[in-house]
């Protein structure tokens, strides 16, 4: 693979032009190349769901800009909304000025949950499941011999219990279950499966649900990200400014969770689009970050922003902002922390089975499952940075309406070169309009 830096202007060129470049990049063969426009034939949307009458297309993007840990990345995304890639490829830029993201991950840790009722004695229960720790792993065990081999499978059990509940008091057993490069779900929920019946034997007691939890809190990404605040300034406003503008946009995210909805949303802009264009469950990672975020008896932020000074590259935080007084000292850099579960993977599912999911994996130089969730944080991270840093100067709607302008030119029957054109009339007279956009089309026929 070539450098991505390579990729400097990829917006500027043709659809035709861009794959040319990708595929001298990331080695795409004819084959690959047809995938990405082909997807999902009509035999494999048959058997993926029920009841299917057709196949459904968004557009696929390339983000640009990205080195994580020293390492060049372009990465797919599938997303509908405008200016999520062009925004998340800006913030890598900034972010690359500054060294780039440094990533990290847990070891791919999922929670199978077992609910067990009708105990006398939650306390005692869960002793003696403790106790039977090593017969309930080796049961869990025999399922998945692939997994093991690799190194994963069944680790650990740990026990919570419920004493009070709507439905009385209940204890619930956690497998916790090393899923190596898949996601996991059928291989957590065949080991909660398992191990149920050998649960009623040792507690007594009676099982209700088996299922994983999309809680996944065991298995986690982390980027981070140093910006030299100059990089950040434009259209004149200086860079400290906007700087100290996106600290205090996520201090309203930290504060109250109608922001911060919003706020993670935005995160989630980026996480999902990649998980969709690799074939992950991004519903899965929607649960499970929402819930993180919410940890703490409080929705919050998933991101975490300051103004720092740095030493060796390591920020330092004033003291004056953790204490909450707004921060009077020289800064130099805005430092960037995401971290949160992540629970996606490079092979099974949809990963292997849909076509473009395959070349997506492909382009990213065929990632494990832990790089594919840095990754994955980092664009989360970059993705955040480009919402707030918009919102707090010139406003998400320009760079917007520019995108929709052009939606609506196509609405509107513009063709070719015609497009770009009636979109700049349309933001010229500030009037983005399908029904202006026809009146342009028709006036140029
Ligand atoms: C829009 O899809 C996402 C934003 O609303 C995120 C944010 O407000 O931080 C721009």
């Amino acid at each position: 693979m070539s450098s991505s830096n390579d990729f400097a202007g990829f917006y500027k060129l043709t659809q035709t032009e861009r794959l040319q470049k990708l595929a001298e990049y990331a080695g795409l063969q004819t084959d690959d190349l047809a995938a990405l426009n082909a997807g999902l034939s009509a035999d494999q949307a048959e058997v993926m769901i029920e009841n299917v009458i057709g196949r459904y297309t968004l557009p696929l993007g390339l983000a640009t800009n990205f080195l994580l840990n020293g390492q060049n990345f372009v990465v797919p995304m599938v997303v509908e909304e405008p200016s999520i890639v062009a925004g998340v490829s800006y913030a890598a830029k900034l972010a690359r000025a500054g060294g780039g993201f440094q990533t990290s991950s847990s070891e791919p840790l999922m929670i199978g949950q077992v609910q067990i009722l009708d105990l006398t004695d939650l306390e005692e229960a869960a002793a003696k499941l403790m106790a039977a720790k090593p017969q309930l792993l080796a049961e869990a065990n025999q399922h998945h011999p692939t997994i093991q081999k690799l190194g994963g499978g069944a680790k650990n059990i740990e026990c919570r219990p419920l004493p009070k509940t709507p439905a009385g008091p209940m204890l619930i057993a956690h497998i916790l279950y090393d899923c190596r490069d898949a996601m996991g779900a059928n291989a957590v929920n065949t080991a909660a499966e398992a191990i149920a019946p050998l649960i009623e034997q040792i507690t007594g007691g009676r099982v209700n649900l088996r299922i994983l939890s999309n809680l996944t809190d065991r298995r986690t990404a982390r980027a981070e990200c140093l910006i030299p605040v100059e990089q950040l300034s434009r259209d004149g406003l200086p860079g400290d400014q906007i700087a100290r503008s996106i600290f205090e946009a996520w201090a309203f995210a930290v504060a109250d969770p109608y922001r911060a909805a919003t706020h993670n949303k935005g995160v989630m802009n980026g996480i999902d689009a990649v998980a969709i264009a690799t074939g992950n469950d991004w519903r899965a990672l929607e649960a499970g970050a929402h819930a993180y975020a919410a940890r703490n008896g409080r929705y919050t932020s998933l991101t975490e922003w300051s103004l720092v000074t740095t030493a060796d590259h390591r920020p330092i935080r004033h003291s004056l902002w953790s204490q909450g007084e707004p921060p009077t000292a020289e800064f130099t850099h805005l430092y960037g922390v995401l971290d949160m579960p992540l629970s996606v993977g490079t092979v099974g599912g949809a990963t292997r089975a849909h076509p473009t999911a395959r070349v997506s994996l492909k382009i990213l130089g065929q990632p494990n499952a832990r790089l594919l969730a840095e990754i994955m944080v980092a664009v989360g991270l970059a993705q955040n940075l480009a919402a707030i840093r918009a919102l707090a100067s010139e406003g998400i709607q320009r760079g917007h309406m520019r995108l929709h302008a052009r939606q609506m030119a196509l609405a509107a029957g513009a063709k070719g070169a015609q497009v770009q054109d009636i979109a700049d009339k349309l933001v010229a007279m500030g009037n983005i309009r399908v029904e202006k956009a026809r009146e342009l089309v028709a006036g140029s026929k």
